[in-house]
């Protein structure tokens, strides 16, 4: 059975003060959701060692948003794997969508850094989605298709399963709205789909496949509760007093 998970993505917010007072704020009100589900904070990197500690003796993890794929050198202001690692740290989100339209990241280097994570032993989450304009269902599908394949290419079956495919239409992210949960439903049983293509039925049915864009404490649990959907990834309401309710989803 595949465990749900709960991401935070918190993009460029919180200085490790604000860090410290939001992870105490939160932790001991978010206790019973965390036997049922992976909650994990990705945070800036200049956060790491604050939230790492204040998690100590509870089982939110931390996670980084983003690595290079390098092992070292000369790549100014960038961070490699071997520097998460150190620190405990074994989940990054890959290939968001402000990391492709913002910084120009391409399917290519994505995939680059997916390779160099799960050979490394980390545990990719890796957005796709379509954006605005691909936004009719035929050229999604299509776009989908490709963008799977893609984040996909020369990885083995074992490197495979630790692969996490977030599943965020650019059009739902930070918009409040969301597609309907048919819809959801659909592009991530087909995500599945494509999986099997490419690793068969009993692979595809171990990688986790989670919904992001808008996701709040209203719309988490019909969302989450769907068959092909096995977590969320949420952004704006991850720092907030709000992101209590919607770890806390299975209470309501
Ligand atoms: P949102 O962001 O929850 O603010 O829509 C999601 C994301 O960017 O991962």
């Amino acid at each position: 059975m595949r465990k749900k998970m709960i991401i935070g993505n918190w993009k460029m917010n919180m200085t490790p003060n604000e860090c410290k007072s939001y992870i105490n704020f939160i932790k001991n009100k978010i206790d019973a959701a965390l036997e049922d589900n992976d909650i994990i904070l990705c945070v800036p990197s200049v956060d790491f060692i604050d939230a790492l500690k204040c998690v100590e003796n509870t089982k939110i993890m931390i996670g980084a948003q983003n690595i290079y794929f390098e092992k070292k050198g000369a790549f100014t202001g960038e961070i490699s794997i071997r520097m998460i690692k150190e620190l405990g740290i074994n989940y990054t989100i890959l290939g968001h969508s402000e990391r492709r339209n913002i910084f120009s990241e391409s399917e290519e280097l994505i995939n680059k850094k997916v390779r160099a994570a799960v050979e490394n032993s980390i545990n990719p989450i890796v957005c796709i989605g379509e954006s605005e304009k691909q936004n009719s269902k035929f050229s999604a599908a299509r776009f989908i298709k490709i963008q799977t394949g893609n984040v996909f290419v020369s990885i083995n079956t074992q490197q495979a399963k630790k692969i996490t495919i977030a599943y965020e239409p650019v059009w739902a992210i930070g918009t409040k709205s969301t597609p309907t949960l048919e819809r959801i439903q659909e592009v991530c049983y087909e995500i599945r789909n494509n999986i099997v293509n490419l690793y068969g039925q009993l692979i595809s049915e171990q990688i986790r496949i989670i919904y992001g864009g808008s996701v709040d404490s209203k719309n988490i649990k019909e969302i989450i509760n769907l068959p092909d959907v096995d977590g969320v990834l949420v952004g704006s309401a991850s720092i907030t007093p709000e992101f209590i309710s919607i770890v806390n989803y299975q209470k309501t």
